[in-house]
């Protein structure tokens, strides 16, 4: 913007400038403080004190719309945008940008009464009403085309405003819809991609149960129990399908707004209804909801959340919602602890967020969520958390320029992949073997020697990291063994975890024992597969502990392939077999642990893991429960440190730093309960 005044400047005569009101120019630093605000909920007379106490709490943007179809096109065709105007000039003349959020995961009552194919059908078979919101059939042509001419007319309106800096599309994806039409068009999705029926007859075995099919028509939609080939391409094709339905929206918006204005969508962290890379991949940037829900946070797994978010289009990203203080929609909506707030913002900082918005500003004084915490009470009055808020307004202001053009780099990845949990979620086989957690089991060493660590799908380019680690990799696509073979073969040190390769791409089993078309690169195989019931022991290079859960038992079939861990005594069938193996693999090597190992023996395979693959731990003596996030680029390299511990911790740093939230420069930093220092490294 100042740019844009100083070019008119030189091109416009000054009588003009003079008439001219100068654009106020937003805020829009690297660093975004936002909340959610709903203007169409309150009269136009009491905005300016709304953004008022908002620009005193150093907000940098508001995210609007996103539910107000009903206002923006109170009946069919007639379409209001004025108010919305309005509150863009509203916004600005506070200096606070504006994110437009198309609203059709709201659709307006005179929709669905006059076009009810377009609501969703439940998995039971029953229509959804109107009253609540996501009812809408995401498949549906004639909602396509209902949502993309809002949101052209948006556009259109919008896409030149200057105080506009994204878009936000429709509002976290989750409902996929089960009614005939849906299963036609799944019936054509199969029908394009296996060609012919004897194809997908055999690839999904159908022989089975006699579940052959003579015709398209006649396959079923399944979500939980069913062929687990149906399952999965069912699974992709409810992502492909929020990947056009969200491309409906996107070609229009692109198609009038400025490339400055970046386009994304919220989305749930773990969250598994659909594929994130799929659907990420048109988008300008991921972003995310990040809800405690109850109790307090628990910093490495929302870290984790956080590179998983960071992952989808690996680059930065935002956290579009984050609870100020309490929730309203789980049993328990306790508040955070005060301070953890503003920390909970920084650990998304650390990981490599550029914003922060808080749902919401103010509550409606009717609708479902009365009860939701806010910045703002009934009255219009700030809540006592308004301050705390603030306070990070003020840090996102100083810190914003030292962490401008800097993102997390990893040299360790973990990857994820919404194929295998899917898969393993359908059989678990032991129903304590959730595939996230055996994600975090490695995770949580790594992070915590490493620091920085990346969470990518299987066919990201591998070739940046000294360290590739595949939890319960369970299904195996052709890319991806390309992908993990290349790696290896070019020096890279990939570890896979229990219940690697067992699958193919349609969720058929390979005819190779675990890791499938991986073990001849291995050197072993998994002879057998055990849920437990109990707890046995493993030992070897990494220690002694226990194996829960999940025990696969293996077998070496290759000279040089390694073992490192051993099963004690346990059911007879495990009792002295190996539980960890590796082979060097010219400069790199594979590994597979076969055991689910606590957490004291995690650390230490996480530490061979790291020495194995040439690296050193980051920052080992910073003290336990302090949370070490690190982000560099553009020749810099930020420390951010959090302190979780009750008490005060005090921090000793490998030389002098400046802490650019106070501007002391030491080598030591004493952080209370949740205090943050934002350190200059270099
Ligand atoms: C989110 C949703 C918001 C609001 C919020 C309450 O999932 O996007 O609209 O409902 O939850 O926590």
């Amino acid at each position: 913007m100042k740019r844009l005044a100083i070019a008119l400047a030189l091109v416009l005569p000054l009588a003009t400038l003079a008439q001219a009101p100068l654009p106020v120019e937003p805020r829009t630093p690297p660093l975004l403080l936002g909340a959610a605000w709903y203007p169409e909920q309150w009269p136009e007379s009491r905005w300016d004190a709304d953004l008022t106490l908002m620009e005193q709490a150093h907000i940098h943007f508001v995210r609007v719309s996103e539910f107000a179809w009903s206002t923006m096109e109170p009946s069919e065709g007639n379409f209001q945008l004025d108010w919305l105007a309005h509150a863009i000039r509203a916004a600005e003349r506070h200096h606070i940008a504006v994110v437009l959020g198309t609203p059709s995961a709201a659709p307006p009552a005179w929709l669905t009464t006059k076009y009810p194919e377009t609501l969703r059908t439940n998995s039971n078979g029953q229509k959804d009403g109107h009253g609540n919101r996501q009812q809408f059939d995401w498949s549906d042509p004639k909602y396509r085309e209902l949502a993309a001419r809002i949101a052209t007319k948006m556009a259109e309106r919008f896409g030149h405003d200057p105080n506009v800096i994204g878009w936000q599309i429709d509002n976290e994806y989750a409902n996929e819809s089960y009614g005939d039409a849906d299963r036609t068009r799944f019936q054509d999705w199969l029908h394009a991609k296996y060609k012919t029926l004897d194809n997908l007859n055999a690839r999904w075995t159908t022989a089975y149960w006699s579940e052959t099919y003579q015709d398209w028509r006649q396959i079923p939609i399944e979500n939980n129990y069913g062929n687990p080939g149906l399952l999965l391409n069912w699974r992709q094709f409810v992502s492909d399908t929020w990947r056009s339905y969200q491309k409906n929206q996107l070609d229009v918006i692109r198609a009038h707004v400025e490339p400055r204005q970046r386009i994304t969508t919220n989305m749930m962290g773990w969250f598994d209804a659909y594929d994130h890379y799929t659907v990420s991949q048109d988008l300008d940037f991921a972003s995310w909801d990040d809800y405690v829900g109850s109790g307090q946070l628990d910093p490495i797994r929302n870290g984790a959340t956080h590179d998983l978010t960071r992952g989808f289009l690996r680059k930065n990203f935002w956290v579009m919602e984050t609870q100020p203080g309490f929730v309203n929609w789980h049993s328990d909506n306790n508040i955070l602890n005060k301070g953890s707030v503003r920390a909970m913002a920084w650990n998304a900082i650390g990981h490599g967020s550029e914003a922060v918005e808080y749902w919401q500003w103010r509550s409606a004084l009717n609708g479902q969520e009365q009860y939701h915490g806010t910045l703002v009470g009934a009255d219009g009055t700030p809540v006592p958390l308004y301050t705390e808020v603030q306070q990070l307004g003020v840090d996102f202001d100083k810190a914003g320029p030292a962490l401008a053009g800097t993102t997390v780099q990893s040299d360790v990845a973990v990857l994820q992949d919404y194929n295998s949990r899917w898969a393993i979620n359908w059989q678990r086989h032991n129903r304590d073997f959730d595939p996230v957690n055996s994600l975090m089991s490695y995770y949580k060493p790594l992070h915590q020697l490493a620091r920085s660590v990346d969470i990518v799908s299987d066919i990201a380019p591998l070739s940046r990291y000294k360290l590739v680690v595949a939890p319960a990799l369970n299904v195996l696509t052709p890319e991806a063994i390309t992908n993990l073979e290349a790696y290896v073969r070019a020096g890279g040190h990939l570890v896979l975890g229990q219940r690697s390769g067992m699958k193919d791409e349609d969720n058929t089993l390979y005819p190779q024992r675990q890791p499938g078309p991986l073990a001849s690169l291995l050197g072993a195989r998994v002879e057998e597969f055990y849920a437990l019931d109990t707890t046995i022991p493993v030992s070897g290079v990494w220690g002694s502990g226990p194996t829960t859960i999940w025990a696969e038992q293996l077998g070496i079939t290759s000279p040089d392939t390694k073992t490192l861990m051993t099963y004690g005594k346990s059911n007879g069938w495990l009792d002295g077999q190996p539980a960890a193996v590796t082979r060097q693999v010219g400069k790199g090597s594979i590994t597979y642990i076969a055991a689910s190992l606590d957490e004291p023996t995690m650390l230490k395979a996480a530490s061979w893991m790291l020495k194995e693959s040439g690296l050193t731990p980051t920052l080992p003596n910073i003290p336990e429960g302090v949370d070490v996030a690190l982000r560099s680029g553009d020749g810099k390299q930020i420390l951010i440190l959090t302190n979780y511990n009750p008490d005060l911790r005090t921090i000793t740093l490998p030389n002098a730093m400046e802490d650019v939230l106070t501007g002391i420069k030491s080598s030591t930093v004493t952080l209370p309960q949740y205090g943050v220092a934002v350190l200059r490294m270099n």
